[in-house]
C-alpha cells in the first residue's frame, strides 16, 4: 500500500521522497531565505526560487544510525544534523522512532533538540495506493479531512499567509469525498496544506482514507497542526516498481503531518523555531483496518 523499492541503490537514484523522513524543513521556505532575530539565512533554492523538503540533500538523503529493536518492534534513527548543513543554523539532534503497534498502528515519533536557535518541519512523505497497485489511481479513494480551513498558496506553492475556509470549495473534506471528484478544480491538482481541527496535545484522528474494492482504511492522527494533502501531481512515470510497473501521475498520494509552508516568514502560523534547552516532540500515527 505504500510506494516502495526492494533495494538500498534504488533508494538512491533520483525519486520524489519515496517513504522518506523529511527535514530539516519538511516543505517549502519562500525565497530560501528565512530570518531569526537579525541573522538571515539563506538556504540552496531547489524549488524554482524556494526551498523545499530541507534542500539539496535534505533528511531524505543522509545516513541515519539505525537501531532495530524486535522484542518492542520499534526501530529507533538518530542523525545529527550539523551547524549550517544546508544553509540552517545549529547543531540538531534528531531521534525518529517507528514502532509498530499491536492496534495494526505505524506509530512516528520525532524529538529534536538543537544548540542554537533554529527551525524544524519534521514529516514523513509515504505514497499510499490502497488498491497495492499502481495501475489504479488513488482518484477513487475516499478521503476524510477534519479541517474548516486550508493555506492558500501562490503560483510557486508558497503559503499567502492567509488561513481560508473550505467551505463550498474542493477542499472541503470535512465529509468523505473521491477525490477526482472536484480535482479538476484545483490547478495542478491537490498539493496543499490544511489547517487541522485539532483541540489536545495527544494525537489525534485528522484524515480517513478508504479504498471500497479492498475495503482498506488508513487513518492519520496527529500531534502537528497541519497535514500535506498531495495527490502525486509530479509524478510522471520515470520512477518504476520493481516488477517494471511505472509510477505515474495520480497513482499514489501523501498525507504529509507538519507545520504550515514558509512558516520561518509567516509569523502568524504555529511556530517552527526550535530554541537551545528546549526539546521538540511530535507524533503521528497512521492506522490500518478493513472495513
Ligand atoms: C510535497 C510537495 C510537492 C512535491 C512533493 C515531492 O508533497 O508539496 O509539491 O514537491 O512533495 O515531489
Amino acid at each position: 500500500m505504500v510506494i516502495g523499492f526492494d533495494s538500498l541503490s534504488r533508494y538512491q537514484e533520483k525519486n520524489p521522497y519515496f517513504g522518506a523522513i523529511i527535514g530539516r524543513y519538511g516543505n517549502r521556505i519562500g525565497k530560501a531565505t528565512f530570518k531569526i532575530d537579525t541573522a538571515t539565512y539563506h538556504l540552496a533554492a531547489n524549488d524554482g526560487e524556494n526551498t523545499l523538503h530541507g534542500g539539496l540533500k535534505g533528511f531524505d538523503k543522509v545516513v541515519w544510525d539505525a537501531f532495530p529493536n524486535d522484542s518492542t518492534g520499534t526501530l529507533t534513527l538518530k542523525y545529527v544534523s550539523k551547524d549550517g548543513e544546508e544553509g540552517y543554523p545549529g547543531n540538531l539532534s534528531v531521534t525518529v522512532v517507528y514502532t509498530f503497534t499491536d492496534d495494526n498502528e505505524l506509530l512516528i515519533d520525532y524529538t529534536a533538540e538543537t544548540d542554537k536557535p533554529t527551525v524544524l518541519n519534521l514529516t514523513n512523505h509515504s505514497y499510499f495506493n490502497l488498491t497495492g497497485d499502481v495501475n489504479n489511481t488513488i482518484l477513487d479513494h475516499t478521503l476524510q479531512i477534519n479541517a474548516d480551513k486550508y493555506t492558500p498558496v501562490d503560483a510557486t506553492l508558497i503559503t499567502t499567509g492567509e488561513l481560508k475556509d473550505v467551505k463550498g470549495t474542493a477542499f472541503d473534506f470535512l465529509q468523505p469525498h473521491k477525490i477526482g471528484e472536484r480535482i479538476n478544480d484545483v490547478t495542478g491538482g491537490y498539493d496543499h496544506n490544511f489547517v487541522l481541527n485539532r483541540k489536545s496535545d495527544m494525537p489525534e484522528p485528522v484524515a480517513t482514507l478508504a479504498d471500497s474494492v479492498s475495503g482498506r482504511v488508513l487513518e492519520v492522527y496527529t500531534t502537528e497542526p497541519g497535514m500535506q494533502f498531495y495527490t502525486g501531481n509530479f509524478l510522471d512515470g520515470t520512477n518504476k516498481l520493481s516488477d517494471g510497473k511505472p509510477i505515474n501521475i495520480h497513482t499514489a498520494l501523501c498525507l504529509e503531518t507538519q507545520h504550515f509552508p514558509d512558516s520561518p516568514n509567516k509569523p502568524e502560523f504555529p511556530t517552527t523555531l526550535l530554541k537551545p534547552g528546549e526539546r521538540f516532540h511530535s507524533q503521528t500515527k497512521y492506522k490500518i483496518s478493513i472495513k
